[in-house]
């Protein structure tokens, strides 16, 4: 996890730089499901890869496989030449959950023991508990999910991971005491009130990412510094940003800047140990190329993965 954070922030330093080419993601609908293309250049990683992800929601039940499988190509800048197929699913993981630790990094305050909120307690936030322990010093983590078995499969696996308590939240407002937050649900309607936000706290908010379905509500949105991943993305498909743009309660002003323009000190950050702060994580395919890298680099120095000839 800490590799992958210094690669997806330098990632993100690039896209400010105007060293990345990022397309947004293209999508296709065939009858059964959805996929997406998501293609990504880093000039100064010398990253070039393309995720190809699936959505398809019978699959389980008719193909006893997953919805969502990912695969990543990573290709050789210089030549063009496909060099590595790999897996998309664990990468995508650990690549958000760098995502929200670069941010964490950059917007959340310094204090040492700190307590980390997760909403949600399926496979990513898993990951952006870890991240989150990379950049700051926790002490204490609490988790709210829906379902219990989530919940308690969470508590033994990252409590064993991490080497830290881990509390069951009953009520979304019991995370809430948390100074910072990972809202990492499937849910597609606000999960808490954020009336009941704390000053000070950061939020790395990461699921429900398309234009209808938000997990964090107007308020949350209206209290804090808004950060996000990308501008392009954030206006077209984060449900969290644009529904409350379409109702009149923002402007586009609010958006206050893309991460990787704090990064390189473009913008400024949080500016007051007062200020909430929020990451908006839409996902993007620079993520993707700079974990693909990191992986095939470190692949090579072990000697693992298998030659194929095709
Ligand atoms: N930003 C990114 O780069 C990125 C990347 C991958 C996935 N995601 C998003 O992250 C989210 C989580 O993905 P996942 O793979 O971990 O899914 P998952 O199905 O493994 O876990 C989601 C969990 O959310 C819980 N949940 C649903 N509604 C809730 C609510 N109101 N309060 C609390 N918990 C609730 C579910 O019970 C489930 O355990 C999805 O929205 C997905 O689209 C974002």
């Amino acid at each position: 996890m800490s590799d992958c954070i210094n690669a997806v922030e330098k990632a993100f330093a690039e896209l400010a730089n105007g060293t990345a080419v990022l397309p947004l993601r293209i999508g296709i609908k065939p009858e059964n499901g959805l996929c997406l293309y998501m293609p990504a250049y880093l000039k100064e990683s010398q990253a070039l890869a393309c995720k190809v992800v699936s959505v398809y929601k019978d699959n389980p039940v008719k193909y006893k496989l997953p919805t969502t499988i990912g695969k990543v190509l990573l290709q050789n800048p210089e030549t063009g030449e496909v060099v590595c197929i790999m897996d998309g699913g664990y990468l995508t993981a650990v690549r958000t959950g760098a995502a929200s630790g670069v941010a964490t990094k950059y917007l959340a305050n310094k204090e040492t023991n700190k307590i980390a909120g997760i909403f949600g307690a399926g496979v990513q936030a898993k990951m952006q508990l870890w991240a989150v322990c990379e950049v700051r010093e926790i002490k204490k983590a609490i988790v709210y999910d829906l379902s219990e078995d989530a919940v308690n499969n969470f508590i033994s696996e990252m409590s064993n991971k991490l080497n830290i308590e881990i509390e069951k939240a009953y009520a979304p407002e019991e995370v809430l005491v948390a100074d910072i937050i990972c809202t990492a649900t499937s849910s597609s309607t606000p999960i808490f009130n954020g009336n009941k936000l704390r000053q000070g706290m950061h939020i790395n908010g990461i699921g429900s990412h398309s234009p209808n379905a938000r997990e964090l509500d107007t308020i949350t949105i209206k209290r804090s510094l808004l950060v996000g991943d990308s501008t392009e993305a954030c206006f077209n498909e984060s449900g969290d940003i644009i529904i409350p743009l379409k109702n009149g309660e923002i402007t586009q002003s609010h958006f206050h800047g893309e991460l990787g323009e704090i990064i390189i000190g473009k913008k400024p950050g949080r500016t007051s140990e007062d200020q909430i702060t929020l990451f908006k994580s839409n996902g993007l395919a620079i993520q993707d190329a700079a974990t693909a890298k990191l992986v095939y680099d470190k692949a090579r120095e072990l000697k693992i993965g298998k030659e194929i000839e095709i």
